[in-house]
């Protein structure tokens, strides 16, 4: 038995048409979901207002974004604006995704100032880590983290550090089809859950890399696993079900 809720969330990246949001809310609607975990989507920031509408009309799913600006306005062509996040009603807002570090070069400092900007809103932050193939073949794994945790949630404020969580993405596993297994995520999970130095036996930490239908089970099942941060696996809605209802028989 759990005693954190189990959250399932959808990392749309920069996937998904008007027509295909369009079929994965109908398919969805189909399948009559009762869920006994959170469901969230995190789509591309455009498509964040629709999203939210056909949450609101069916109820299930909690919506959020996949990245924003450390600041809350001005001059910044192109950003997205965290209190603009707010002020739409998103309910959470992923920072420190893999891509964002390695294709765009977020550093933990800069990190650390996009998770207090989105706090400042009372908004969630799902502040991701992980570390790289040849990081983790150097044995590198546990430094890597404890630095990007350190560093990433620094001055995070007594009374919003129930707003974090974690999401633990090995970046070896993310869209390889290269699952960590249940077990070497765990370690790293009850790693990271020992080093919060704040609201750690609450938080919830998801995993991420390759999550599908078939291999949530087993992720679950262990301790200081709390759900998952999933990508491919969460555009269709067939399988974003499978993930969500992975939880009811828990
Ligand atoms: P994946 O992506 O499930 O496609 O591996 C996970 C992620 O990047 O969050």
């Amino acid at each position: 038995m759990k005693t954190r809720e189990v959250h399932i969330v959808g990392n749309w990246k920069m996937n998904q048409t008007l027509h295909e949001i369009s079929n994965f809310f109908i398919e969805m609607t189909k399948m009559k979901m009762e869920l006994k975990c959170k469901a969230w989507i995190a789509p591309q920031s455009l498509h964040i207002p629709i999203l939210k509408e056909i949450a609101f009309t069916t109820g299930a799913i909690q919506v959020g974004a996949q990245n924003c600006s450390n600041h809350d306005s001005g001059a910044f062509t192109g950003e997205v604006s965290p209190a603009a996040l707010a002020d739409m009603g998103v309910e959470f807002v992923i920072i420190g995704h893999s891509e964002r570090r390695t294709i765009f070069g977020e550093d933990n400092k800069l990190l650390n100032e996009k998770v207090l900007a989105v706090l400042k809103h009372n908004l969630k932050v799902i502040y991701c880590v992980g570390e790289t193939l040849e990081e983790r073949e150097s044995n590198d794994t546990f430094k890597v983290i404890e630095e990007q945790l350190k560093v990433g949630l620094q001055n995070v404020p007594a009374d919003k550090a129930h707003l974090v969580l974690i999401a633990y993405e090995p970046v070896w596993a993310i869209g390889t089809g290269k699952v960590a297994s249940a077990e070497q995520a765990e370690e790293v999970h009850a790693f990271i859950r020992g080093k919060l130095t704040q609201n750690s036996e609450q938080t919830i930490i998801l995993y991420g890399g390759s999550v599908k239908p078939d291999n949530i089970d087993s992720l679950l099942r262990k301790e200081n696993i709390d759900g998952a941060l999933v990508g491919g696996a969460s555009l269709k809605a067939q399988d974003f079900k499978q993930l969500c209802s992975a939880s009811n028989h828990l």
